[in-house]
């Protein structure tokens, strides 16, 4: 009798997995469709596809390829360095707005499609809604560069920032990897040469010493 009762539930359920798979407008958390409506009307106001869709000129001039609609930096458009900045003009940024450039480095905008390998697909809620309030990746990982806006959208309710990530679940899932984003040329990548040998083998570790410890008998 039990076992028949379990199986019973384990049928219920397989049906509601089968159901919720389904149904493209309800989010992975099991959203409603309000909700979902909520979160492609911020997405939309909130101008992410400005960032994070490749734009191209059409035949009115620049727009947005909506064929790629928010997949991020295309990884087939492999980037030069970016030009040295030169007076008032600090930053770059590529044709189709995802690559960008300026003091802190090149960023790329991410993927904010479901795939589950390039995209938002493995997220969870949490993971996007603490990525956009504390400004790290996921939430706990390096500091999400310039020009995500997160500092304005951290402003947002929790209601609206998981209606927005409840979206970003329904829209088509585009394969794109993006790149890691590249530091800045200079004192941050010099800086980081000299230590990393050091912490690899101790030897160049020891090596250092004896430099700085050259230069101030000649500097006195
Ligand atoms: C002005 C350009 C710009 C706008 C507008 C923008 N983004 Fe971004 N976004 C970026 C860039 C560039 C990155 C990559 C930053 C990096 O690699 O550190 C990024 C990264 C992200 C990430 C990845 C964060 C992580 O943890 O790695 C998410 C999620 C995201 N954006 C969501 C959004 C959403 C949602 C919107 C709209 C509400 C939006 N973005 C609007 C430029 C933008």
């Amino acid at each position: 009798m039990k076992t028949f009762v379990w199986i019973g539930i384990a049928g219920a359920l397989a049906a509601v997995a089968f159901a919720a798979q389904g149904a493209t407008k309800q989010g992975k958390q099991g959203a409603s469709s309000a909700v979902v409506k909520r979160g492609e009307y911020l997405v939309t106001v909130g101008g992410c596809n400005d960032c994070h869709t490749p734009w191209r000129i059409g035949p009115h001039g620049p727009e947005q390829d909506m064929s790629r609609m928010l997949s991020g930096h295309p990884e087939a458009l492999q980037m030069p360095p970016a030009p040295a900045p030169q007076g008032p003009w600090v930053a770059a940024a590529s044709g189709t707005f995802t690559a960008w450039a300026g003091p802190w480095g090149t960023s790329f905008s991410a993927n904010l499609t479901p795939d589950a390998d390039t995209g938002l697909g493995k997220w969870t809620v949490q993971n996007f809604v603490e990525a956009l309030r504390t400004g790290k990746h996921q939430g706990r990982g390096r500091s999400i560069l310039p020009p995500m806006p997160w500092q304005d959208f951290a402003k947002m309710t929790d209601a609206d920032l998981k209606a927005v990530f409840a979206y970003l679940q329904t829209i088509p899932a585009i394969r794109n990897r993006v790149p890691d984003p590249i530091p800045p040329q200079g004192s941050q990548a010099q800086g980081e040469r000299p230590s990393a040998p050091a912490a690899g083998t101790g030897s160049s570790g020891g090596g250092e010493p004896p430099q700085g410890g050259g230069e101030p008998p000649q500097g006195r």
